[in-house]
């Protein structure tokens, strides 16, 4: 590969495409090379070579969802996973700072779990539909129109919602969680079509809200059926948050984890998986045999995280999330519960 110069030199900040850079980051371009063009490592590497020296510096943990950019989940982020990991990760850390590459909701669980760290996002922007659908004032509600029914909140949802909650769950763990309640009826928050999708498999009965994914909702049953026809064997892999219509046309569904999994496991000739666009390009990295049909829905909110933003966070440190305590000590207890085991009657 040839060395060239990509970015401006300033004093502070020295992001040029050095024969050190191109050396010291060859390992992680080998992870990548499936995904990433090699024309486009010059831009990359100096950003990934920068922000590994200053998480070590800073003694700084970056925690990577899998639908960020390959050039991120792959070269910088030091634990990567689905939510329901990122959040066991943030659990167990050392680190005196967690950056997360992912969106509000998850630095949020982080912070709730690690009060006295610090916990930045590299934009404040990074969102996410299921959380703006409902508020805290919206469970008070709830609440009081179905008295004595727990509350089951996908952590998709502020701090606030979190802490009018019973317990929490992820897509990795909600019917666990939902049949782990004993009880005859459950309220499943914010997203309908997980709740739709968990109430099949559970035994008690859900009452959903009608929360959706931007990203998700916009696959149909035609589309799965449309992928089938144009790929003869393909093997559909959906994601909890899609309709209970397009689960019905899918071979397996899961978290993102279990999407990963499944791959794994089987190594499917040829597979599409339902999510967002970036969870292929990572899964395909690792498995360069596999042939991966790519319908791409983008989350916007997770494309808001950038190396250039993630860069500038461990730099200057900003973007700190914080939680007003009253709310904090709250909602810390429904992420425990979901991680620990709780049922109602229990301590
Ligand atoms: P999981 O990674 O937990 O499956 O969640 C998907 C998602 O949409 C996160 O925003
Ligand atoms: Fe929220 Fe959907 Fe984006 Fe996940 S993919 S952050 S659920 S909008």
């Amino acid at each position: 590969m040839n060395v060239v110069n990509t970015a401006p030199v300033t004093a502070e900040r020295d992001l040029r495409f050095t024969s050190e850079v191109e050396r010291d980051t060859a390992h992680l371009y080998a992870k990548v090379s499936k995904v990433i063009p090699e024309v486009e490592w010059p831009v990359f590497a100096p950003l990934i070579h920068r922000i590994n020296q200053l998480k070590a510096e800073k003694n700084a943990v970056i925690l990577g969802h899998n639908y960020m950019t390959p050039e991120i989940f792959h070269c910088v982020a030091d634990i990567t996973g689905d939510s329901l990991a990122l959040a066991r990760h943030a659990a167990d850390t050392d680190a005196d700072v967690i950056v997360m590459a992912g969106v509000h909701f998850m630095a949020e669980t982080a912070k709730l779990l690690n009060p006295g760290k610090k916990v930045l996002i590299p934009d404040m922007g990074a969102g996410c539909t299921l959380a703006e659908s409902i508020t805290g004032e919206d469970v008070r509600k709830l609440k009081a129109q179905y008295p004595g029914v727990p509350v089951v909140t996908y952590v998709n949802t502020s701090a606030d919602v979190k802490a009018e909650s019973d317990i929490c769950c992820t897509s990795g763990n909600a019917v666990e969680i939902v049949e782990g309640l004993g009880t005859p009826r459950v309220i499943m928050l914010p997203d309908e079509y997980l709740a739709l999708n968990t109430a099949k498999l559970v035994t008690p009965e859900v009452i959903t809200w009608a929360g959706r994914c931007v990203v998700h909702e916009m696959f149909t049953p035609e589309d799965i059926r449309g992928m089938r026809a144009d790929n003869p064997g393909v093997v559909v892999l959906a994601h909890p948050e899609c309709s209970p219509e397009v689960i019905a046309e899918a071979d397996y569904a899961g978290s993102t984890a279990g999407m990963a999994g499944y791959v794994a496991k089987h190594k499917p000739a040829k597979v599409v998986l339902v999510t967002e666009c970036s969870m292929s390009d990572n899964v395909a990295a690792e498995y360069p045999e596999i042939d991966f049909v790519r319908p791409c829905n983008l989350c916007p909110f997770m494309k808001k995280i950038e190396l250039s933003n993630i860069l500038a966070t461990l730099e200057t440190g900003q973007h700190e999330v914080l939680i007003d305590e009253s709310i904090a000590a709250r909602a810390r207890v429904s992420v425990e519960r979901m991680l620990t085991g709780w049922a109602p009657g229990a301590a």
